[in-house]
């Protein structure tokens, strides 16, 4: 029997090698946002357009809010080929994919429109193609959740408030280690967890944006809201390397424009929205503090310093495109 990375290793040759025969699929796209989140949106778009394209050979099912596991369950799913397509933060693939950490460097971009800018650049795009032979996944191209804030309890004012807080993160390592440099307890917890959590008191506050700080009114169970910028939280559309394989380089082609097209899309409805929703919760019962890199004195440091060892050539790389980018 093949091991799973020799398994792997040919479905990666085949992803720049050889193409199959063009036959009708139903593909399934998995992804952990609620119904009405942006990228659902998009990945119902992206499912017409394909079955449009494609003289309805083609259709896409989408399975949201964790239907099929959270997303380590699902980046599992598609390197066995048995789940298709799925929207996934770059948090998930960081944790096997050092690299892609670099993205999460504190205050790497100004503000949504820097962010799409990095997430839109040729080295950013580079950076996807290692992904079939590491992680039996085709990464067509970034969308993005926003930029990260910080929404509490406890009355915050400044960076010391923060200590020792339980505050809910994104299950990743490169925001692990930011919220450890702060001294905060940071809580690690899949998106469809936090509601309750935040409700219940089972963390003091949580690390989000402000697409889903409005949408799923997490300000009812906070009162201060830290609009910090802090990271940027790029998202990726990938396909399955092995399902990949299987299709024709018509299809292939298909998709990966038709996929590349609504994760791109789904940038630029976050660089409109972005300061529409900013200004919702500005009106929200809870205090709004605009906090910037100082504000975290000498945490973003000791970050940068941790992932320079890690991941200091993608470091150095992204930091070109940000100085480049920034307007
Ligand atoms: C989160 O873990 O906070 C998150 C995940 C996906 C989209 C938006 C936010």
């Amino acid at each position: 029997m093949k091991t799973f990375n020799a398994l792997l290793a040919s479905a990666a040759m085949a992803v720049t090698g050889f193409a199959g025969t063009a036959q009708a699929e139903e593909f399934r796209l998995g992804l952990i946002t609620p119904p009405p989140h942006v990228w659902t949106l998009a990945a119902e778009e992206f499912g017409t357009a394909l079955s449009e394209a494609s003289g309805g050979e083609h259709t896409v099912t989408v399975f949201p809010a964790r239907q099929l596991g959270n997303e380590a369950d699902m980046l599992q799913q598609l390197q066995s080929g048995a789940l298709d397509m799925a929207f996934m933060t770059v948090a998930e693939i960081s944790n096997r994919a050092t690299d892609f950490g670099a993205f999460y460097q504190p205050f790497l971009a100004d503000d949504m429109a820097h962010a799409a800018a990095i997430l839109r650049s040729d080295e950013a795009r580079a950076m996807l193609d290692q992904l079939p032979g590491s992680l039996g996944v085709v990464g067509v191209g970034y969308g993005s959740a926003g930029m990260r804030h910080i929404l509490t309890n406890g009355g915050v004012t400044d960076a010391a408030g923060l200590a020792g807080q339980k505050i809910r993160i994104t299950p990743f390592e490169a925001n692990l280690d930011f919220y450890n440099a702060i001294g905060a307890a940071p809580t690690p917890m899949p998106l469809p967890a936090v509601f309750d959590a935040l409700a219940n008191g089972q963390v003091d506050g949580i690390d989000m944006d402000s697409e889903l700080i409005v949408l799923l009114r997490y300000h009812e169970h906070a009162d201060t809201m830290l609009r910090t910028n802090h990271m940027m939280f790029p998202m990726v559309g990938l396909v399955s390397a092995r399902v990949w394989a299987g299709l024709s380089e018509e299809d292939r082609t298909m998709i990966s424009d038709l996929m590349g097209a609504a994760v791109d899309g789904v940038l630029t409805t976050y660089v409109e929205r972005d300061a529409g929703w900013q200004e919702e919760i500005r009106d929200f019962d809870v205090t709004y503090i605009e906090a910037d890199r100082d504000f975290f004195g000498d945490a973003v440091a000791e970050w940068e310093g941790i992932w320079e060892e890690r991941a200091g050539e993608a470091l150095e790389t992204l930091r070109g495109v940000a100085d480049a980018t920034r307007e």
